[in-house]
C-alpha cells in the first residue's frame, strides 16, 4: 500500500462511495427488474392485440434506454472514480482477482445496451415475435450482469476458505453469500421494476387497470420474495459478522443508528407491498404520486441494506484478508515488527513533505491507516470521540490498538490493529492529542 491517501473532511471518504452507490445499486437492480417487466408486459400486450398498451410500452422503453444509459452508466463510471481513489489498493485487488469477471460484465453491459437500443429505435420495424426475443435478450443479459457482479460482492463478505488459498477466481465467486445474496437482489429487481412501471402509468382509467394489476404482482411477488430471501441471506453470514449486526442492532454501539435508519429502511418495503396491493384491488383509484413515493422509499429501503452489508464487513474492505485501510492482514506483523513508516513510501514522503516533525510522522500514520473511517471533525470525528482523553489516553488507547488478541483488544471487531511500532502509535496518540487545539 503506497497509494496517496483522499482526506475528505467532514463527510469521510466512505460516504462519497455511499452516496454515489445508493443511486447506482437503485438504478442497476432497477432496470433489471423493468427488463423482466417489459418483456413479460410485450407478450401480453401482443397476445391481446393491445394497441393502446403496445404503444405505451414501447414509450416505456425508451425511458428505461435513457435511465439505464445515462444515469446507470454514469454513477457506474462514477462508484469506479470513486473507489479507485478512495481505496485504491482495495479496487486494485478486486480487479487483479476478478479479472475474467470484469471483462464479462463488460461485454454483458455492452449486451444489454445494444439490445435496448435495437428494441426502442427498430421497435415498428421488427416482427412481433422478434421484439418479444430482443425484449427477453435484453433482461437476460441485464440479470446476466447481476449474476456476475453479485460474485465479487459477496467475496468482499465472504471470500472463503477455498480462495484464500488457491486464488482461483471461481472460488472467491461462488461464496457461502452468493446465492442468497442473488436471491435477494433479483426478488429487489422484481419489486423495484414493478414500482417504476406504476410510477410510470399513464393517467387514463382504460389503461391505468392494464398496467397496474400485472406491475402489482412484480412489486407484491418481489418484495414477498425479498423478505424471504433477506432472511436467508442473513443467515448465511458468517458467524462473527451476523453477531455484530445483531449487537448494533440492540444499541450497544455508536453504529447503533445506522443500523436502525437500516432498519427503517426494510420498513420500507412494507409501502411497496401495500401499494401493490392498492394498486391491483383499486387501480381507479391508484395515483401516481405515490407510486413514486413508493419507488423512493424503496430505493432508500435498498440503501439501508446495502448500508448493512458495508457496514457489516468492517473493519474489513475484503473480510479476512484487507482491512478498510489497504493493509492486508498478512502485512501487519511486519509493520508492528520493522514499522509502517519503513515500509510505506508515500507515508514517508508526506511526513518529509512537512518537515518530518514528530507530529508530521504521526499525521502521515494516521492518514493511511485511520481516515479510512474516521474524519477529524465531522463523522466519526475523532476530535469529538477523544475530547475527555488526556494525551497519554489517546497514546495508550493507539498502543493498545497494536494488540491482536480480541480478548486484549476490543476494538477489534470494528477498527483494524495498529500497523506500526509501539513509538509509532506513540506519535500517532500525539497527534490525536493536537486535533484538540487546532
Ligand atoms: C474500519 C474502520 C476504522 C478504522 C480504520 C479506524 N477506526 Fe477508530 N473507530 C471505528 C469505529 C466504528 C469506532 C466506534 C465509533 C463510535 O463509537 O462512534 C471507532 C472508535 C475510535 C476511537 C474511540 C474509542 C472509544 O472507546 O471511545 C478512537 C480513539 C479511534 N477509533 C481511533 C482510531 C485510530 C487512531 C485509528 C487509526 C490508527 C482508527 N481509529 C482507525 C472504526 C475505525
Amino acid at each position: 500500500m503506497n497509494h496517496p491517501v483522499w482526506d475528505i473532511p467532514f463527510l469521510g471518504s466512505g460516504w462519497i462511495i455511499g452516496l454515489i452507490s445508493i443511486i447506482h445499486v437503485s438504478i442497476a437492480h432497477l432496470v433489471v427488474g423493468a427488463g423482466i417487466w417489459l418483456a413479460v408486459m410485450e407478450r401480453r400486450a401482443q397476445a391481446a392485440a393491445d394497441s393502446e398498451l403496445l404503444a405505451w410500452l414501447w414509450q416505456r422503453a425508451k425511458a428505461l434506454l435513457w435511465l439505464s444509459s445515462i444515469f446507470g452508466a454514469g454513477t457506474g463510471v462514477g462508484i469506479w472514480v470513486a473507489i479507485g481513489l478512495v481505496n485504491p489498493t482495495a479496487t486494485q485487488h478486486l480487479i487483479r482477482a476478478f479479472v475474467m469477471g470484469w471483462a464479462i460484465e463488460w461485454v454483458l453491459f455492452a449486451g444489454e445496451m445494444a439490445t435496448l437500443v435495437v428494441f426502442v429505435l427498430a421497435y415498428h420495424r421488427l416482427r412481433p415475435n422478434q421484439r418479444v426475443i430482443v425484449a427477453w435478450l435484453y433482461a437476460l443479459c441485464a440479470w446476466l450482469s447481476l449474476v456476475v457482479i453479485n460474485g465479487i460482492i459477496t467475496f468482499m463478505l465472504s471470500p472463503g476458505q477455498g480462495w484464500t488459498t488457491s486464488h482461483a477466481m471461481w472460488d472467491g465467486f461462488f461464496n457461502t453469500t452468493y446465492l442468497p445474496s442473488l436471491l435477494l437482489r433479483s426478488s429487489v429487481a422484481l419489486a423495484l421494476g414493478g414500482l417504476w412501471a406504476q410510477a410510470g402509468c399513464p393517467l387514463e382509467p382504460s389503461l391505468r387497470s392494464r398496467i397496474l394489476r400485472p406491475s402489482a404482482l412484480f412489486v407484491g411477488g418481489g418484495v414477498l420474495a425479498a423478505a424471504l430471501s433477506g432472511w436467508y441471506y442473513f443467515q448465511s453470514f458468517p458467524a462473527p459478522t451476523r453477531a455484530l449486526v445483531l449487537g448494533n442492532l440492540q444499541g450497544s454501539t455508536g453504529l447503533a443508528q445506522g443500523f436502525r435508519w437500516a432498519l427503517f429502511g426494510l420498513g420500507a418495503f412494507l409501502v411497496p407491498g401495500l401499494l401493490a396491493l392498492w394498486a391491483r384491488l383499486s387501480p381507479a383509484s391508484f395515483r401516481r404520486p405515490v407510486a413514486l413515493l413508493g419507488l423512493l422509499l424503496a430505493c432508500w429501503g435498498f440503501g439501508g441494506f446495502e448500508w448493512i452489508r458495508e457496514v457489516a464487513r468492517k473493519p474489513f474492505v475484503i473480510r479476512g484478508v484487507m482491512y478498510s485501510n489497504g493493509i492486508r492482514v498478512d502485512q501487519v506483523a511486519a509493520f508492528q515488527r520493522e514499522g509502517f513508516l519503513a515500509g510505506n513510501a508515500w507515508a514517508r514522503a508526506f511526513a518529509a513533505s512537512k518537515g518530518d516533525t514528530d507530529l508530521a510522522r504521526g499525521e502521515a500514520i494516521f492518514r493511511a491507516q485511520c481516515l479510512a473511517c474516521h474524519t477529524r471533525e465531522g463523522y466519526r470525528s475523532l476530535r469529538a470521540l477523544t475530547a475527555s482523553n488526556s494525551p497519554e489516553d489517546n497514546v495508550f488507547i493507539v498502543q493498545g490498538l497494536r494488540e491482536l488478541d480480541p480478548a486484549l483488544n476490543p476494538y477489534l471487531d470494528r477498527m483494524p490493529p495498529f500497523a506500526g511500532t509501539e513509538q509509532e502509535a506513540e506519535l500517532v496518540g500525539k497527534y490525536l492529542a493536537s486535533l484538540k487545539t487546532r
